[in-house]
């Protein structure tokens, strides 16, 4: 049962406050608030005199935050809690808002037409070049990811393949906590120039210019394929999974993706349809993915689901060992 089925009134209550919540996050932002915490240190009151506006509505606004959890008052002065890929989140969020005030009408079929899976979507919308805050918010996504994917050891790997890894958020860290392994991430061109002009994951992460779809795919014996199957039709994953199999044989596949199935709380199925606002896709069923694996001829070894922005499960699957004695 979920906590919606147990509680629905504690859960419309949690809703209603937790949406005023995070208009006060974002109103704190729009004045300047997180960015003047990560100046010189304050005092409270140095920080509400700084802002902009009311007074006593800025220093309202800093007490729930206070309160929140969001900003620490600490002996040497006021620091943010929330901060980086967080606040980038937040911030995106805030261009998620137009899509969601149109679901009703979407759902009419009065707004754009059905969402539909894109294959090509990344392909055209990097060729329009990479809008920076498109690059953003997919790095601050990335970082959700982290903590859910280290819980696999991967200290038996030596090499990575990043497969549509983008800025190299996910190898970065993982090369970061696993100091023998180093990664390559596989880009379309433009998120590759726009990477690197903002500075490499590590020292040990390279990128390699390419379409997973038609290069040779750079050896490795572990292949992370992170959001990047929930983005194709079923037909492109599972090609895409064929190639894997047939240029990386013996290599471990750990898929990331939010996928739907019987035990999905409410938040998985809010992502989905968050996915397909934005018109890039609707989620795939989990078994869908077990088999796809199965038609590439992997094993799903092990399964978890992660605490990610959304809402993903993680599939580690090994090639299936060949019948030595089949014909
Ligand atoms: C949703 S992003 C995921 C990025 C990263 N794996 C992560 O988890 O944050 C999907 C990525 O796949 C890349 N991609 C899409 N089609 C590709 C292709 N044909 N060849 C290489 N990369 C591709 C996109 O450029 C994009 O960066």
């Amino acid at each position: 049962m979920t906590a919606v089925r147990d509680r629905p009134d504690r859960l419309v209550l949690e809703l209603l406050h937790d949406r005023m919540l995070l208009r006060v996050v974002e109103a704190a932002d729009a004045l300047g608030l997180f960015e003047r915490l990560s100046g010189p240190a304050a005092t409270v009151d140095e920080v509400a005199r700084d802002l902009p506006g009311d007074p006593d509505l800025v220093d309202w606004i800093l007490e729930t935050l206070v309160a929140a959890g969001f900003v620490l008052t600490t002996p040497s002065g006021v620091h943010a809690a929330l901060s980086g890929p967080l606040l980038d989140l937040v911030r995106a969020g805030r261009g998620d808002d137009e899509s969601w005030r149109g679901l009703a009408s979407w759902t009419k079929g009065s707004a754009p037409a059905r969402a539909s899976m894109q294959p090509d979507y990344f392909r055209r919308a990097f060729l329009a070049g990479v809008p920076d805050s498109f690059s953003t918010k997919m790095a601050a996504v990335s970082a959700t990811l982290v903590p859910g994917l280290l819980r696999y050891d991967w200290e038996g790997h030596r090499h990575l393949l990043d497969l549509g890894g983008g800025a190299g958020v996910i190898a970065g860290a993982l090369c970061d906590a696993y100091p023998r392994l180093s990664a390559t991430v596989l880009e379309l061109p433009a998120v590759v120039d726009s990477t690197t002009r903002c500075g490499q994951a590590s020292d040990r992460v390279r990128y390699c210019k390419g379409d997973f779809f038609v290069d040779a795919l750079p050896s490795a014996d572990v292949c992370l394929l992170a959001h990047v199957l929930v983005n194709l039709q079923p037909s492109d994953a599972e090609r895409l999974l064929s190639r894997v199999a047939e240029q990386l044989p013996g290599a471990t596949l750990v898929v990331v993706d939010p996928m739907i199935d019987a035990e999905s709380r409410w938040q998985s199925h809010v992502m989905s349809l968050n996915a397909a606002l934005r018109r890039v896709a609707g989620h795939h069923s989990a078994d869908s993915y077990r088999e796809w694996l199965a038609g590439a001829g992997y094993e799903v070894q092990t399964e978890w689901r992660l605490d990610s922005y959304s809402v993903d499960r993680c599939l580690v699957a090994a090639p299936r060992r060949q019948n030595r004695g089949s014909p």
